[in-house]
Parts: C-alpha cells; sequence; structure tokens
C-alpha cells in the first residue's frame, strides 16, 4: 500500500510516500481503507516535535530519539471504510463507513490502517460516520468536534450568553462557534486577519484580530472565554470575565495550569482541559451533523501525493477551519 514515511524531524521534505505492506487485522481489528485524513496543527507540531516542556522528552522518546523510528506514519484523524474484519469482530461489518481518531497510535496518512474495534490507543476513538457529508468533511470531525462538544458540556452556556473564542477559525475553533451558537450564545471569534471573514459566514457576531487588537483591553466582559489554542492572556482574560463566568482552557501550557492555582477567582469557574473520546461523544456529533447542525469548514484538500504540499499550507498559519488530504 502507499503511506506517508515519516523520515524525520523538521521540515515537510522529511514527508515521503512509499510502497509500504499492507497491515493485516489482529482478531479484535478491522481493516479500514482511508478515503481521507485531516493535516492537524497538531501533525505539524508533531513533525517538528514543537511540543511544549513536559511533554516533548517523552514524547521523543516514544517517537524516536533522534528520528521517528517507533511511530512511522503520522496523521490522527480519518475517514474510510471497512474491507476486512478480525474473527472477534462484533461491532463493524465489511462496508461499514467509519471516522475516527488514532491519538499517539497516529498512521492515518496510509491507505490503510488496522484499528480495534475498541480503539485501544490513548485517545483512540471509532464510530459510523456521518453519511450526509464527505469522506473529506468527516476526516475533521473526531478531533476538534469532539474537543468543541466536550467543552461545551462541561461549559453550561444559556441563551444570549456572551461566548469569546480563540482561535475561533481553526479546527476546534470552528467547531466550538457552532456550539455556542447552537445554545443561544453571542459569539465574538478571536483570530488572525485571513480567518475573519470565514468566522462570519458561519455566524461570529463580533471578530477580533488578535494581531492588532487585545480583547482584554477593550473594556468589554464575556459569560465565557474559551481559548483553544493557549494563547490567551490568562489575568486579563480573568478580569474580562462577568461575575460568574467561565474561563476554559483546552490547550493549558504548564504556566496556565499554576495560574490558575494562584488566582483569585471568586464566583468565576477556571477550567483546563479534560478529556472527551467516548465513542458516545462521536455518535452525538455523527447525530448533529446528520441533523444539518453542525457542519465541518474545510478550506483546503490535497491527494495523498501532495502530502508535503498540505503540509506546508498548514504551516503558514493561513488554514480557515480544516486542510485534508484524500486518498484514492
Ligand atoms: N488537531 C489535533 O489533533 C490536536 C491534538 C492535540 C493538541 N492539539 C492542539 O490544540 C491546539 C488547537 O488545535 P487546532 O487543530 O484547533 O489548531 P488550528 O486549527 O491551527 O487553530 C488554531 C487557530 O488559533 C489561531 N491563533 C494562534 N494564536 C492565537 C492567539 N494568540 N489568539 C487567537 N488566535 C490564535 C491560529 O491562527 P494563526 O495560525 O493565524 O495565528 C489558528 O487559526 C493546537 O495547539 C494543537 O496543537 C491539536
Amino acid at each position: 500500500m502507499k503511506a506517508v514515511i515519516w523520515t524525520k524531524y523538521g521540515s515537510p521534505d522529511g514527508l515521503q510516500l512509499q510502497e509500504v505492506e499492507k497491515p493485516t487485522p489482529k482478531d479484535n481489528e478491522v481493516l479500514i481503507k482511508i478515503h481521507a485524513a485531516a493535516v492537524s496543527r497538531a501533525d505539524t507540531e508533531f513533525r517538528r516535535l514543537k511540543i511544549p516542556f513536559p511533554f516533548s522528552l517523552p514524547l521523543r522518546l516514544y517517537i524516536g530519539l533522534f528520528k521517528p523510528s517507533r511511530v512511522k506514519i503520522l496523521g490522527t484523524e480519518f475517514a474510510g471504510e471497512i474491507v476486512q474484519t478480525g474473527k472477534n469482530v462484533t461491532q463493524y461489518k465489511v462496508g461499514d463507513q467509519v471516522y475516527g481518531y488514532t491519538g499517539l497510535g497516529f498512521g492515518t496518512y496510509a491507505e490503510y490502517r488496522c484499528i480495534s474495534e475498541k480503539p485501544t490507543e490513548l485517545a483512540g476513538v471509532m464510530s459510523k460516520r456521518p453519511t450526509n457529508i464527505s469522506y473529506e468533511e468527516a476526516a475533521t470531525v473526531p478531533f476538534g468536534g469532539i474537543e468543541a462538544l466536550h467543552s461545551f458540556t462541561r461549559v453550561k452556556v444559556k441563551q444570549g450568553d456572551k461566548v469569546l473564542i480563540v482561535g475561533a477559525g481553526g479546527s476546534i475553533g470552528t467547531y466550538s462557534v457552532q456550539f455556542a451558537k447552537l445554545h443561544g450564545a453571542e459569539v465574538t471569534g478571536v483570530d488572525s486577519g485571513n480567518k475573519l471573514e470565514m468566522l462570519r459566514s458561519i455566524g461570529v457576531e463580533h471578530v477580533i484580530d488578535y494581531t492588532k487588537e487585545d480583547y482584554t483591553k477593550n473594556g468589554k466582559k464575556y459569560d465565557v472565554i474559551m481559548d483553544t489554542i493557549g494563547g490567551s492572556p490568562f489575568w486579563g482574560s480573568v478580569q474580562s470575565l462577568n461575575e460568574n463566568g467561565t474561563y476554559l482552557n483546552v490547550n493549558p501550557k504548564m504556566k496556565h495550569m499554576l495560574q490558575m492555582n494562584w488566582v483569585k477567582r471568586g464566583n468565576k469557574k477556571l477550567l483546563t482541559w479534560e478529556a472527551g473520546y467516548s465513542t458516545e461523544n462521536l455518535l452525538k456529533l455523527k447525530d448533529l451533523i446528520e441533523a444539518g447542525i453542525i457542519k465541518p469548514v474545510i478550506d483546503r484538500s490535497y491527494p495523498l501525493e501532495q502530502i508535503v504540499e498540505a503540509h506546508r499550507y498548514v504551516d503558514t498559519g493561513l488554514k480557515k477551519g480544516n486542510v485534508v488530504i484524500t486518498i484514492a
């Protein structure tokens, strides 16, 4: 089968399309023919091993000390079709269309991937996919969609609440905007200038270009501030919350976690990331997408052969919503 082999840490040209052996499912696994895989910011961060301390060293030990050796194929989000099942598999059959997230199992930049019917990888998750969208669209749902859905089950948003989303134009961000709207919020989206028009097109009422304006200095208050990227000014964000407001950082750095313990919070709630990777959540997303309530935002799609170009594009920071590769 064709797969993109990750040959070195660093620039995208270390991603090489090669012919490798097609995997065979174990008794509890299914073999998926992957039709599309997302190319996320996290993929590019793994590629460069630009991962914040204290995760960088354990990840390097896990992936390979000097070059990727244990993990050979990047990519974590996929949509595809089951083409073979192990003899103990009960939940899926050949022909089922699925989507999922392989977490630290990686391996979705390939024509085929085996996965346990109940994924065992850290954060791994899989379910049948929504049928009213394309494979490309479906491949972008598992990570950003779950982060957004899980966040808005933890943060209680009421009709008319003012919700500000930092990194609103990204993968987690575009799904989060839609969940905030679903709960009746008035949404402010913070991102860089080229994403703002897209944000208005998905219903964001107010937009702020973070490269030009600091939302913590405009005197406005919010009921919820959700940071998808870990780039929000922490003290200023807490000051910008209404009295009973909630600050949620789904991508906290070590300093944010320490700051959260020190700040005087009063009635304000300060939350950090919590894992929401469950089949149940993927199935909820399937239902919401099939009901037309949630819709993936796709910026660009590249064939597998252009994986280097896809990574270069995501590296530019211009990505709006999601980028995918299609695998013929
Ligand atoms: N996708 C995954 O599988 C995965 C897994 C684990 C962790 N994560 C982490 O979760 C974070 C968010 O993921 P994502 O996939 O949603 O990323 P994304 O699609 O790249 O979205 C992040 C958005 O935030 C914007 N941004 C950057 N700094 C900002 C700031 N200070 N204020 C406001 N906006 C800012 C970016 O714009 P510019 O680039 O133009 O600045 C971009 O539009 C990433 O750090 C990623 O590493 C992702």
